[in-house]
């Protein structure tokens, strides 16, 4: 890392209270030029850093961009494997994803965006992306069997999610089933996980994770001005989230026998003991969603004492 990158990794650990200039230098072992310099780049960089006088400096809010260095240097091992890639703007890292696939790609990536001007979401909605203010991830997986197993990669993604973003924050983020995250009753995170197939095989070929999370952005669209929410948290590094959102999930994939994710998504689940209405064929349900089962489906109780298993494909849910 480039000291001017380790000094605001520095400023992010400590954006509660000021570090001085002094112990900056002291600790990078380079002199206080160096280290104002290192703040003036910051800056630049579209980072508001408050500066007072034998106090030091204190960081305020940061949109850091996305880098491949940044990202890579809080990757664990396992997470350096993937062959990552970060794009300024792109239709839709879903879309690039695919692309990669149909040009031959067989491998197993990343892609990160900073923009999408064609954000997608499940059921032909779109997902707004604005630039600078939210992170638009694609994960490729191809080289594995054991990733086929789409179903339960979507109940691991959001899972990666809330426990990437606890590993970095305070906050305690939500699951909606089936893979949508919530915080504060808004969401901040959507997940699409598509499939892609060999047309001679009919084969699963490729898995894409498509995740996107709202930082920082502050304006929604009208559609979703009342529902949606960003993290918001001073200081809050998107490279750092994005590694940390990815060790997650290669962790949890290096081991699908271990369920244990089942049971921090249950932990985290917004819906299981409340009352839901659930849209099958159109027809509207009501019931109590009870449990999570083991292959993430939404396990309910009907007014007639029956139960039921909901998996996600064509069932809507809103908390009743
Ligand atoms: C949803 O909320 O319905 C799912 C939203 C998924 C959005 C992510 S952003 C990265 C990836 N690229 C896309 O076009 N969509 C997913």
């Amino acid at each position: 890392m480039v000291l001017k990158d380790k000094i605001l990794e520095e400023l992010i650990q400590n954006s509660d209270t000021y570090i001085s200039g002094q112990i900056l230098a002291e600790k990078f072992g380079v002199s206080r030029n160096a280290v104002w310099k290192s703040i003036k780049q910051i800056k630049e960089e579209g980072c508001k850093i408050h500066s007072i006088n034998n106090k030091g400096y204190r960081l305020i809010s940061c949109n850091e961009s996305l880098s491949v260095d940044r990202i890579s240097t809080h990757m664990s091992e396992l997470s350096r494997t993937l062959d990552l890639s970060v794009i300024p703007s792109i239709d839709s890292t879903n879309n690039e994803a695919k692309r990669m696939i149909a040009n031959g790609y067989r491998g197993n990536a990343l892609i990160v965006a900073n923009e999408q001007t064609n954000g997608r979401g499940r059921r032909g909605r779109s997902f707004y992306s604005p630039k600078n203010t939210g992170i638009y991830m694609s994960f490729v997986f191809s080289t594995d069997a054991k990733f086929s197993k789409a179903v339960s990669l979507t109940t691991i993604s959001a899972v990666a999610v809330v426990k990437a973003i606890e590993s970095i924050t305070n906050l305690k983020p939500m699951i909606k089933w089936v893979n949508d995250v919530y915080l504060g009753g808004k969401k901040i995170c959507g997940i699409l996980t598509e499939a892609v197939t060999d047309v001679e095989t009919g084969l699963v070929q490729s898995i894409v994770i498509g995740i996107g999370i709202n930082i920082s952005t502050e304006h929604f669209p009208d559609d979703i001005s009342q529902t949606a929410s960003s993290i918001n948290i001073n200081g809050l590094s998107r490279n750092k989230l994005t590694a940390a959102i990815s060790n997650e999930l290669m962790e949890i994939c290096s081991d699908l026998n271990n369920k244990a994710y089942i049971r921090t998504y249950k932990e985290h689940s917004l819906l299981i003991g409340k009352s839901i209405d659930f849209y099958k064929n159109n027809v509207k349900y009501n019931a109590t969603a009870v449990d999570i089962d083991n292959e993430g489906g939404l396990v309910v109780k009907l007014p007639n004492g029956k139960t039921e298993i909901l998996n996600s494909g064509e069932i809507t849910v809103r908390l009743a």
